[in-house]
């Protein structure tokens, strides 16, 4: 099994840096797509600093379906084109709100939440799930948080068999 460790990082960059090599630790040894996702929502919510909910989304039937998480249960279906998470569908690009009480439309799953950040996963020009990470401070996320982040997103996008998750996302209409 991958170790790992929470290392107190002088700065976001080489904490990135770590969290980076241990995810793709993770998701190479393992082919199942859904299994890599509990495991790393797991490892985000355990490496990233102040925040309280990290998760996925996938795109079902023209809407956000809750996928793997790390933090307290959250709503399990959110429309495209409303909220941050359906911003950053509708958009196809990383939404950051760093005040989501000034956000109009946020879906307060939780309302200790006060900043967030949503990552769309594009494969073949088309949305199939976000990241998103929510955190209890105002303006908590920064260029090396999008920097970071996007990395995970580029590794999840090279490395998840994304035909199976497609497939079973459709399976039950
Ligand atoms: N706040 C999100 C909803 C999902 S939760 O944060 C887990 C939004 O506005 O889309």
């Amino acid at each position: 099994m991958n170790i790992i460790k929470v290392i107190p990082f002088e700065n976001e960059e080489d904490a990135y840096k770590y969290l980076n090599i241990k995810l793709l630790g993770l998701i190479t040894s393992e082919k199942d797509p859904f299994s890599n996702f509990c495991n790393v929502a797991a490892l985000l919510g355990l490496l990233m600093k102040d925040i309280n909910w990290v998760g996925f989304y996938f795109i079902k039937n023209n809407q956000l379906k809750l996928g793997p998480f790390s933090g307290k249960p959250a709503c399990t279906t959110l429309s495209i084109g409303r909220g941050v998470c359906g911003k950053a569908v509708k958009e196809k690009k990383m939404v950051i709100v760093n005040d989501v009480n000034i956000f109009e439309g946020h879906v307060a799953c939780d309302p200790e939440s006060k900043s967030e950040i949503v990552l769309p996963i594009t494969i073949n020009n088309k949305v199939v799930a976000v990241l998103d990470v929510d955190s209890p401070i105002l303006n908590r996320f920064t260029k090396e948080d999008e920097d970071g982040l996007e990395r995970v997103v580029e590794t999840l996008k090279k490395h998840v068999d994304w035909e199976f998750v497609e497939k079973a996302l459709s399976i039950g209409g």
